[in-house]
């Protein structure tokens, strides 16, 4: 039964891609959707790879379709493609209406999910509308980009995370493989675990505004809990690396990214560097932070050659941080 309802889903939401995807050829997809990715250097290939597609304008389209195809509205209310109006549930409506369609794939290349953007500035709609939790689309263990990226993920034995779904397309477009989005949500554990499949080492990529730098520390955190090894890269004010790559080209980009890696500490110590100089006691705070941070490693013997690398990147005793590290190691016991 179950089985069999998790089945329907899955051929549900594979009708939906190939919808969306077709819908980019029509005339209305054409000069909206297309002419969009076209605009932001989407290449037909990557559009072909990513199945990027289009939800036409109107309320109706995705229904009328599905039902025809032989669907039933229970299914399609079950996969998150259509809705029932608030107040009024016989009354029901296209999801995604008037956007252009990333396809979530689960890590075997079946779609199971979308996310839509708007093609207009309108400050009253959201950026993106995405697909609700449905039995085969569990946000917390998704990861977009994974089935692309997996086998360069292996290859380069390093993961790339980013925070959109631009963001995985322009890498992409640049030449790098090896990188999956968390879909502006913080990091689960379920998306950390899935990372592990395929390498230890991940490289935060996140947005250079005050929420991405936030996040950022946040999800290294995370990471190191979950004893992967962490790098990360911050981006100039503003950017993201879907604008930063358009900006400066694939190989200046590439080379921003080599340059730019830091560890852990090295991400910390440089984020909150210029303050260091003027105020002693926000070196301190830092400095515990960082200790927390290392805390966080489950290995003794990493956590004891980062003990080391703080000590000589911040200036003070080794033994000062092994006595922070076992208090905050009691501390979580
Ligand atoms: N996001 C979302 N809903 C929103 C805004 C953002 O689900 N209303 C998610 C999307 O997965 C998006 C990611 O958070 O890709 C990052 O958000 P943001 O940086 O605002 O968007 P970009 O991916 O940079 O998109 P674009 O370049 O098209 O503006
Ligand atoms: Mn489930
Ligand atoms: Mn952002
Ligand atoms: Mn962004
Ligand atoms: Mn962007």
């Amino acid at each position: 039964q179950e089985q069999s309802e998790r089945e329907s889903l899955f051929i549900a939401l594979n009708f939906a891609k190939d919808f969306f995807v077709k819908n980019l050829r029509t005339d209305e997809g054409k000069s909206i959707g297309l002419s969009y990715f076209r605009e932001r250097g989407f290449s037909p290939q990557i559009i072909e790879k990513f199945d990027l597609g289009y939800a036409l304008d109107g309320w109706g389209h995705m229904l009328k379709a599905a039902k025809s195809a032989g669907f039933s509205e229970e299914i399609l209310l079950k996969a998150g493609l259509i809705l029932q109006k608030e107040g009024d549930p016989s009354r029901i409506y296209d999801r995604f209406r008037g956007r252009v369609t990333f396809t979530i794939h689960n890590v075997s290349g079946k779609p199971i999910g979308f996310g839509a953007r708007i093609l207009t500035k309108d400050k009253n709609q959201p950026k993106y509308i995405n697909s609700p939790e449905t039995p085969i689309y569990h946000k917390s263990d998704v990861l977009y980009g994974i089935y692309q990226a997996k086998k360069a993920i292996r290859d380069q034995d390093n993961c790339y995370l980013v925070e959109g779904y631009t963001d995985v397309v322009s890498m992409h477009l640049s030449g790098i493989e090896n990188v999956v989005a968390s879909s502006g949500t913080s990091l689960t554990e379920g998306q950390i675990k899935l990372i592990k499949r395929f390498t230890n080492q991940v490289t935060v990529l996140y947005d250079g505004d005050p929420a991405g730098i936030k996040a950022s520390i946040r999800g290294i955190d995370l990471l190191l809990e979950g004893g992967l090894n962490v790098k990360a890269v911050v981006f100039p004010d503003g950017e993201d690396p879907d604008s930063f790559s358009r900006k400066v080209g694939s190989q200046a980009f590439q080379d921003y990214l080599k340059e730019n890696s830091r560890d852990f500490i090295g991400f910390k110590i440089g984020l909150y560097q210029d303050e260091f100089a003027r105020d002693p006691i926000r070196k301190a705070e830092v400095i515990r932070e960082i200790v927390q941070s290392i805390g966080k490693i489950p290995d003794p013997i990493v956590r004891s050659v980062y003990a080391k690398e703080a000590s000589g990147l911040l200036q003070i005793e080794e033994e000062i941080i092994h006595t922070e590290l076992n208090k905050s190691l009691i501390k979580s016991n």
